[in-house]
């Protein structure tokens, strides 16, 4: 096991986020911003995905893990997927990274999710001043970089028309996360995912559906 992969395994909550999504069997997921595909391979070894494909900017993560798992570019996957959809997307600390949020969360979800899909989001919290900053210092020193969060409220209000099936926080030493677990709407067409707005604060519209493959 990569040094990476050792670290990001103690800092992540990752036996509760299995847990939210265990009651789940996906046939294929999206993680983007999947990184070593961690949590690809856990998801797979956990029965909870099939088949997973990561989406990264890092081509040092490109690489084949087996059969079923994979990670690309966002242009291989788009050479590679031409109208196909997946039934779980999941953005696992990569939302962080990202400036326009509303517009990264829409282009993915827009273009692959399929109509009552799931959308899982891990991401790291801002509520608590001192781990808030114990956490932007760690990726200063890791990754180069100053991140910029989106606390649960604002991705909610990215999301309105979703239902949200699941929402949680957890502290890992003095890492805040928080995820959040939402169901596209079934009848949801295009022109309705576009209106996805940068409203923060906003509940979801729509009572949580059946989940899709539930086991
Ligand atoms: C903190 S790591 C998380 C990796 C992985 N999701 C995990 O949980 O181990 C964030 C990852 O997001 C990737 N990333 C950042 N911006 C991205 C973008 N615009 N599109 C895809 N991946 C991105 C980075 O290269 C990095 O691997």
């Amino acid at each position: 096991m990569s040094l990476r992969k050792y670290f990001r395994k103690k800092i992540l909550p990752l036996d509760l986020l299995t847990q939210v999504l265990s009651p789940y069997c996906f046939e294929k997921a999206l993680d983007v911003g999947a990184g070593t595909g961690m949590m690809l391979e856990h998801l797979y070894e956990h029965g909870i995905i099939r088949q997973g494909v990561g989406v990264e900017v890092a081509s040092s993560y490109f690489r084949t893990i087996n059969d079923a798992l994979e990670i690309l570019s966002s242009q291989d996957l788009q050479a590679q997927q031409p109208g196909k959809t997946f039934d779980l997307i999941v953005f696992n600390d990569v939302l962080h990274h990202v400036k326009d949020k509303p517009d990264f969360i829409q282009q993915y979800i827009s273009q692959y999710l399929k109509p009552g899909g799931l959308v899982f989001i891990k991401d790291m919290d801002n509520a608590h001043p001192v781990y808030t900053w114990a956490n932007r210092c760690h990726d200063l020193v890791f990754a180069g970089e100053w991140i910029h969060e989106i606390d649960p409220n604002g991705v909610k209000g990215i999301l309105p028309r979703f239902g949200l099936l699941a929402e949680g926080k957890a502290r890992v030493l003095w890492y805040d996360h928080y995820y959040l677990l939402f169901q596209c709407p079934e009848a949801v067409s295009q022109e309705s995912l576009a209106h996805i707005t940068q409203t923060t604060g906003a509940q979801p519209a729509n009572p949580p559906g059946e989940p899709l493959l539930q086991v």
